[in-house]
């Protein structure tokens, strides 16, 4: 039997993206169709690369070829991947960023900057081309965690302006208030010098093409993360949280913020940091020093996904100070559950997105 381009797609027609609930080809999903006989191979485009569903959804096509047109086709499904975006042309600043994902919370030192960080790193492990931008004006804590305390960019004058090149470390684009100032001596700005000075590392810098840029934010729901958040379309902010009820009580105010009339940005999830602990003789125990389900009720409550729990584990503040992030490190324990939390993230995103494509976007 001879196959052909029609009975190939007709047949993809019926393997659905789980995700976004509509098959592969309205989706545009399917590309360069070859057929060589009872050969056949296609490339399956997918929102991310770090889609935790993608080995699903190759043996779904695998099977509905084989159901559909010939069970003894010989099917190669090429995996690949074009991160989605509902950032508009029209969006002057970082246009070739397509994702802006700030990291944020009610309260300092639950581990935003510890989240952000591993999150990047997973992202870009998974193959996106990551940015990270630490947003701390008063205690940027990313170039301690990158081991580039002492480091200063370099730029170039165009029109009166300075242009800075983002470091390249990890694997990642990274820039930091904390390399322009000297971090022995306190950073006293005023609120306007300070969101000044922040807004340059967005519009002054050259970011160049990126699938996902992460942004860690200050504490608190201050003027800070507001002004940044109005000036820039975020496609969506991760809230982090400590299981203890105080931690908890402020995510509200988190979520509140992003939720304001005024601002609107999309909440993808709530993290749950320092979840746990596993000792590292026994990994597969979990105790729950400060309680069991705590996020995950408030999450729900909240009507968000929670998009991931990281386990306390004294190898993360050490590698906070060494500054060598713990994500980067496949043999360690938590190295999966940031891989996952990325994943995650990742699908939100896709999801999101799709969402505002399908009902005319943007709003
Ligand atoms: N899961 C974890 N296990 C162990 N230590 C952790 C974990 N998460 C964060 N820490 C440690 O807790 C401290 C605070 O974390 P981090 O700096 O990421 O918090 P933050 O929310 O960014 O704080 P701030 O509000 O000051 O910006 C750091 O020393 C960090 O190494
Ligand atoms: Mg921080």
């Amino acid at each position: 039997m001879t196959l052909n381009n029609t009975q190939i797609v007709d047949a993809l027609r019926h393997v659905d993206d789980p995700d976004l609930k509509k098959d592969l080809v309205s989706l545009n999903m399917i590309e360069n169709i070859a057929i060589d006989g009872n050969k056949v191979s296609f490339d399956v485009v997918l929102t991310t690369p770090a889609c935790p569903l993608k080995n699903q959804i190759r043996q779904s096509c695998v099977d509905a070829i084989h159901q559909y047109v010939d069970p003894a086709a010989e099917v190669t499904v090429n995996m690949t991947s074009r991160v989605t975006s509902r950032r508009k042309e029209t969006d002057a600043m970082l246009k070739n960023v397509k994702n802006i994902i700030a990291v944020g919370s009610g309260k300092g030192g639950v581990g935003k900057s510890t989240v952000a960080v591993n999150l990047a790193i997973a992202l870009s492990k998974t193959g996106a081309k990551v940015g990270l931008i630490d947003a701390d004006i008063y205690g940027p804590s990313i170039p301690m965690m990158f081991g580039m305390l002492n480091e200063r960019p370099t730029g170039y004058d165009k029109d009166g302006r300075t242009f800075v090149y983002p470091f390249e470390k990890f694997g990642i684009k990274v820039l930091s208030i904390g390399f322009f100032v000297d971090q022995s001596k306190a950073l006293i700005w005023r609120g306007p010098m300070a969101s000044m000075a922040l807004r340059q590392l967005f519009t002054d810098a050259e970011w160049g093409a990126l699938d996902y840029m992460v942004i860690d934010l200050p504490p608190g729901t201050g003027d800070i993360p507001l002004t940044l958040i109005q000036d820039f379309p975020l496609t969506g902010a991760i809230i982090v949280s400590t299981p203890q009820q105080v931690a908890i009580a402020d995510v509200r105010k988190a979520a509140d913020m992003f939720r304001n009339d005024k601002i609107n940005i999309p909440i993808l999830g709530l993290v749950e940091n320092m979840a746990y602990f596993s000792p590292p003789e026994s990994p597969e125990k979990k105790y729950f020093i400060f309680g069991e389900g705590g996020c995950k009720k408030f999450a729900a409550e909240l009507n968000i996904p929670l998009l991931g729990q990281i386990p306390i584990v004294p190898a993360i503040a050490d590698s906070g100070d060494s500054g060598v992030p713990i994500a980067l490190d496949d043999q360690s324990p938590v190295s999966p559950a940031f891989l996952n939390l990325a994943e995650t993230v990742a699908q939100q995103i896709a999801i999101s997105n799709s969402i505002r494509e399908i009902f005319g976007g943007g709003e």
